[in-house]
């Protein structure tokens, strides 16, 4: 910490000595803070010179890890590149230093990109409408399950209380439908790996409002019966929900509007290159058909002649879900991805995303990482192994493989994720890695396989090289402390 690099009396500045006293208008000079308020003593801040401080932060940076060090495969969060060009357009000062409260005459600009990346959205998706507001993919999910639950409330179709939602689902659809009101129905995977319309049927009732479906699912396989699977809940009055984090494995190929679905979200922060992993600003863009668009989340930009305006006339909108207009240096980086790329570049996108999780998973031992699910079925833009063969041989979790890949300077996968698969590894390698970056990823897993079966301590150990080493398992470390989940939140609060 820069207070313990601290020495007394080093100095990054040199200003000139400060003289607080000021001389009124009639001449008498008085000290501009009343005195009771001066300091008696400076403040005690780290003394260091400007290259000390200079060299703390760059050192601090250098032990992170992020996409512009090195492959980041993390299944389901699609880190890939970032294209500086769209960075420099969404620096741009004329963009960034916007205020929410201008005028809309005088943002016109930035009005006419959004309404633009609404209408293009809308021809990737197939849908009619988008709402840009969402500030990311959960809240466009429980943004979609409250548009849902109206559109049924106002078109009389009462006592639909139950929402569909597979096994492999992300963590955030059932949550969203949960806060949304509906009773969550799970349905099984079958055994390869899909939603089958047999399971849909088994669990479907006059009850149903909608199913919310991943396509591809989070095991990367295209959902097959997709079409058959929309027809059987349209024809039970309920809505399909399209869960777009995957989205960039079906990119200029297939539209989720054509496939079925009533409603979708996009993660623009994962399929459109704006930055993502850590926790920064996301975007969950709504797209709606025709029939839903007045559910849509107030302001929508409306276009009237050559200007554009916030329009807030929507008597049957959810209402405000984010303030102002949703993140637009988010949005717009997404825009100038869109635009660089074209309509060819990203048909591109979505082949290379699954020739590249294709080829990685060719490269891997399979008996020490096995596929489950179909192992035979082509994945798409990512895939999920299982290392359970080195847990039962060699006791090496999911969890040591991927601390072990830490020290060969790589980023983890996705680890014990989907819940359905034991020692879970999910794999994206997304389409911006080079080949030799997917074979020495390979490479890697297959070594700590090897090592694994020769000195399983030494993987047990890891990470060695990074700044940081193994931290205790917060359980083992404090084992008296209840830990929070979703069971032990009192029934009364999970349902409200
Ligand atoms: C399949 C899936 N759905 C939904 C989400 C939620 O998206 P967000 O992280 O933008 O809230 C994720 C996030 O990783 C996801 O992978």
């Amino acid at each position: 910490m820069l207070k313990e690099l601290s020495r007394k009396g080093r100095r990054a500045y040199s200003l000139p000595e400060l003289d607080e006293r000021v001389r009124d208008s009639m001449g008498d000079i008085y000290h501009e803070l009343p005195e009771s308020m001066l300091r008696d003593s400076p403040p005690n801040l780290p003394e260091l010179s400007e290259p000390e401080i200079v060299r703390h932060f760059v050192r601090l940076s250098q032990m992170n890890f992020a996409i512009d060090l090195g492959m980041y495969p993390l299944g389901s969060c699609t880190m890939k590149y970032n294209p500086k060009v769209s960075q420099r357009i969404a620096r741009n000062p004329k963009m960034a230093n916007l205020h929410p409260y201008q005028d809309e005459s005088t943002v016109q600009g930035t009005l006419e990109i959004l309404f633009e990346l609404g209408e293009i959205l809308s021809e990737i998706a197939g849908m009619d409408r988008f709402s840009l507001a969402p500030a990311a993919g959960a809240q466009g999910e429980y943004v979609g399950a409250l548009i849902i639950r109206n559109y049924l409330r106002d078109n009389k179709f009462t006592g639909k209380d139950e929402m569909l939602v597979p096994d492999s689902a992300h963590g955030t659809n059932p949550a969203s439908a949960a806060m949304a009101g509906f009773k969550v129905v799970k349905i099984p995977s079958s055994d390869d790996g899909i939603v089958t319309a047999e399971a849909v049927v088994s669990k479907i009732t006059d009850r149903t409002a909608g199913m919310m479906l991943t396509v591809p699912s989070t095991l990367g396989i295209f959902e097959r019966e997709i079409v058959e699977v929309a027809k059987i809940i349209h024809e039970e009055n309920g809505l399909m929900y399209y869960d777009g984090a995957n989205m960039n494995a079906l990119l200029g190929r297939v539209r989720p509007g054509d496939m079925g679905f009533d409603v979708i979200h996009i993660n623009v922060h994962k399929t459109f290159a704006t930055p993502h992993g850590g926790g920064g600003p996301g975007a969950g863009p709504v797209g709606v058909k025709a029939e839903l668009q007045d559910y849509l989340p107030v302001p929508l930009i409306s276009k009237t002649g050559d200007s554009y305006h916030l329009d807030y006339k929507s008597s049957k909108s959810i209402g405000f879900i984010k303030s102002f207009y949703g993140n637009s240096a988010v949005l717009l980086r997404a825009y100038c991805y869109i635009l660089s790329l074209g309509k060819e570049g990203l048909k591109t996108v979505s082949e290379q995303a699954v020739l590249a999780s294709n080829y990685l998973l060719s490269l891997l031992d399979g008996d020490s990482y096995s596929t489950p699910y179909s192992p035979k079925t082509p994945r798409k833009h990512e895939f999920v192994v299982s290392s359970s063969p080195l847990k039962k041989r060699y006791g090496v979790s999911a969890g040591d493989v991927a601390k072990t890949i830490l020290d060969h300077g790589m980023h983890s996968p996705t680890i014990y994720f989907p819940l359905i698969v034991a020692e879970a590894l999910m794999i994206e390698p997304t389409e911006s890695e080079p080949l030799e970056n997917l074979e020495s990823y390979a490479q890697v897993l297959n070594e700590i396989a090897k090592l694994a079966a020769v000195e399983k301590e030494s993987v047990l150990a890891s990470p060695k090289n990074t700044s940081i080493g193994r931290l205790d398992e917060y359980k083992a470390s404090h084992p008296n402390t209840m830990i929070l989940n979703w069971n032990s939140v009192p029934a009364s609060r999970n349902q409200s």
